[in-house]
């Protein structure tokens, strides 16, 4: 039988909340499917943070590196742990060190959600670049404290980083609806985004098939709450791309449908699945959190392994479950009712 070793981490809040679901699901689509899923589950996290001073151990990514695919729910409590402590300690880090450089984020409203544009039909896959960017991590702070502090973050823009995430949207786009959408800000930014332009009008010439269209960011940002069905892909950077994206959260019914995929596209390392959302410390452990978009992000995995009838039968029973008025209100139903109505629907 075919064995896939998979990394578990549920991470901090809610993430643990909605990867025992998402695990769940795996495990029984697994069984009907003759495939199996092993799974190695690390703490790492927040809490792992306070035990011993790091959010993963030294070798955390070469231990990764064993497996086919990383399952995670979500980082981060800023109440006990800065953001940029804890995120650059652990989901950053494997993002770019295993090429993960295509975040694939699709939006649509799954039937019977009750989503803010419910009566517009709407289809869209956001790439994002994910290794680049706005989220570098270059800079500085110089006079710190003092009035004349400046601070300086530096947006990274490669020729080689550009165009593969552009090609990659091309691609996807070709198997879509043929239709691209390049999300640049190059009134404002006549550098890395005129940069961007130029790439994207270059390779548009080795892609005829493909209509593209360029956009500025804060007109994308209208667009898709507008005129969210004139949109099949779109690709942006790093960081318009993660403001689009909970942005696209919004239009499909709220942050607990939206899913991820980090893929690296030439499988020189494993690439990792999460949903868009992060730990919502606000209803963390409650029992209230969503879990479908962890468990959507669990059939985009399976999609990624080769096993793209498993990973249907997975949105099948979502969209099941959705149908019949499980999980699709906002803080409606509990976590264990929508998780055990998937789970019902997969029989
Ligand atoms: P968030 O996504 O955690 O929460 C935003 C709002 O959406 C909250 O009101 C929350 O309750 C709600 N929400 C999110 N997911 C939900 C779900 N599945 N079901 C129901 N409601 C849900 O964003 P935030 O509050 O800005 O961030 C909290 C922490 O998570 C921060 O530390 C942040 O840096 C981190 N974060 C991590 C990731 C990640 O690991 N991929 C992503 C985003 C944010
Ligand atoms: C996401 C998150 C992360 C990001 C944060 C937590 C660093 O918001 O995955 O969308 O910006 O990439
Ligand atoms: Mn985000």
């Amino acid at each position: 039988m075919k064995t896939y070793s998979i990394a578990l981490i549920p991470g901090d809040g809610i993430g643990k909340d909605v990867t025992a679901p998402a695990w769940q699901v795996l495990e029984k689509v697994s069984r009907h499917a003759g495939f199996e899923l092993k799974s190695t589950t690390f703490p790492w996290s927040c809490e792992y943070y306070k035990e011993t001073g790091a959010m993963m151990p030294a070798d955390g990514i070469e231990t990764l590196r064993a497996f086919d695919a990383i399952l995670l729910g979500a980082v981060g409590w800023p109440a006990e742990v800065p953001d940029s402590v804890s995120l650059h300690g652990l989901l950053l880090p494997i993002r770019k060190a295993f090429v993960q450089y295509a975040n694939i984020r699709p939006h649509r409203l799954l039937p019977g959600v009750e989503g803010p544009l419910k009566a517009r039909g709407f289809d869209i896959l956001c790439i994002r670049e994910n290794t680049e960017g706005e989220y570098s991590g270059a800079g500085g702070r110089v006079h710190q404290g003092t009035i004349d502090e400046v601070a300086v973050e530096t947006s990274i823009f490669t020729r080689a980083g550009v165009e593969r995430i552009l090609r990659f949207g091309f691609e996807q786009a070709r198997a879509r609806r043929g239709k691209l959408a390049s999300v640049t800000k190059s009134n404002a930014q006549k550098y890395s985004m005129v940069f961007w332009d130029e790439i994207t009008e270059r390779l548009a010439g080795e892609y005829p098939d493909v209509a593209v269209s360029s956009y500025h960011i804060d007109a994308m940002a209208a667009r898709m709450v507008m005129a969210p069905e004139s949109l099949d892909v779109v690709v942006a950077s790093n960081l318009f791309g993660d403001i689009l994206t909970d942005l696209g959260a919004a239009i499909q019914g709220g942050l607990g449908f939206a899913a991820s995929a980090n893929i690296n596209p030439d499988r020189s390392a494993p690439s990792m699945f999460e949903p868009v959302h992060g730990s919502a410390p606000d209803i963390a452990h409650l029992g209230i959190a969503n879990p479908i978009a962890a468990i959507w992000s669990a059939a985009m995995m399976l999609d990624h392994l080769g096993e793209a009838g498993a990973a249907e039968v997975i949105m099948a029973a979502i969209a099941a479950a959705t149908s019949a008025g499980i999980g699709t209100v906002p803080g409606k139903d509990r976590t264990e009712t929508i998780t055990a109505a998937v789970l019902a629907a997969l029989d």
